[in-house]
């Protein structure tokens, strides 16, 4: 099946569908299975999201999510863990349950067991109805960055140079930027019911082109997705310009 490609004139927009797509999926079915990303990406997506809860289109009562990711050794509160950003994003201004938010423990003693629990869940839970994404400029999906395989399920990985300097602004020093994430693996995320993936801005426009028009390698984790049956990309224009016509 091929991908679905959305391309918007104006960036906000890129990010308010995906709230339209996630909203429309709690609507259908109001005890869904999200799973969530982090970045700048979908910033505009949550925002939405929380609008359109303070409107009461949307009721997350019943809402189960699972992000992608999270950094290895960074507590829940430290300002730039992964959970930090969720709750202040989307977390703290709609009502889910905080039971029904999953994220990785980034400093549990034992990761592997961490990764295996991880993915437990996930199935207990009922499996991802649908899963957002960003992709990195290198085409990581998640924090599964170019190998020479596919990882299938959550696991350690080794943050890639790429992503570190790319994930720098984000910290004082770059040298405070954590080497290791856990992370869902490929193979959690294809097994998402639907997946709408944003990318915004030039800096994304290779990795788009690579993950729709170049071969499924590992080498760019994303085109896996032109595997999976139901896919939505949602690109601004700026993303879009390296994809031939
Ligand atoms: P960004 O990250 O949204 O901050 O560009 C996306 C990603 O790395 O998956």
């Amino acid at each position: 099946m091929k991908l679905i490609i959305r391309v918007f004139e104006r960036t906000e927009n890129a990010g308010q569908a995906g709230a339209m797509l996630i909203g429309g999926q709690m609507i259908r079915k109001p005890d869904s299975i999200f799973g969530l990303a982090t970045g700048s990406t979908p910033v505009t997506t949550y925002k939405q999201l929380i609008k359109m809860t303070d409107d009461k289109l949307l009721d997350w009562n019943r809402v189960t999510t699972f992000n992608l990711d999270e950094y290895v050794g960074l507590p829940g509160d430290h300002e730039q863990s992964y959970k930090t950003f969720m709750k202040a994003k989307l977390f703290d201004f709609v009502n889910i349950r905080p039971e029904a938010i999953h994220i990785p423990d980034g400093m549990a003693e034992d990761p592997g067991a961490e990764c295996m629990a991880y993915e437990r869940k996930i199935r207990e839970a009922g499996g991802i109805d649908l899963q957002l994404l960003g992709i990195g400029r290198n085409g990581h999906i998640g924090f599964n960055e170019p190998s020479d395989v596919f990882k299938t399920l959550t696991h350690c990985v080794d943050l890639s140079d790429d992503t570190i300097e790319a994930n720098a602004r984000f910290f004082s020093q770059p040298s405070r930027v954590p080497r290791q994430a856990i992370s869902m693996g490929v193979g959690t995320i294809m097994k998402a019911w639907q997946i709408v993936l944003i990318a915004t801005g030039s800096d994304k426009a290779r990795a788009v082109a690579a993950m729709v028009q170049g071969p499924i390698d590992p080498q760019c984790p994303a085109s896996i997705l032109q595997t999976h049956p139901r896919v939505t990309v949602l690109l601004d224009r700026a993303a879009s310009v390296a994809l031939s016509r």
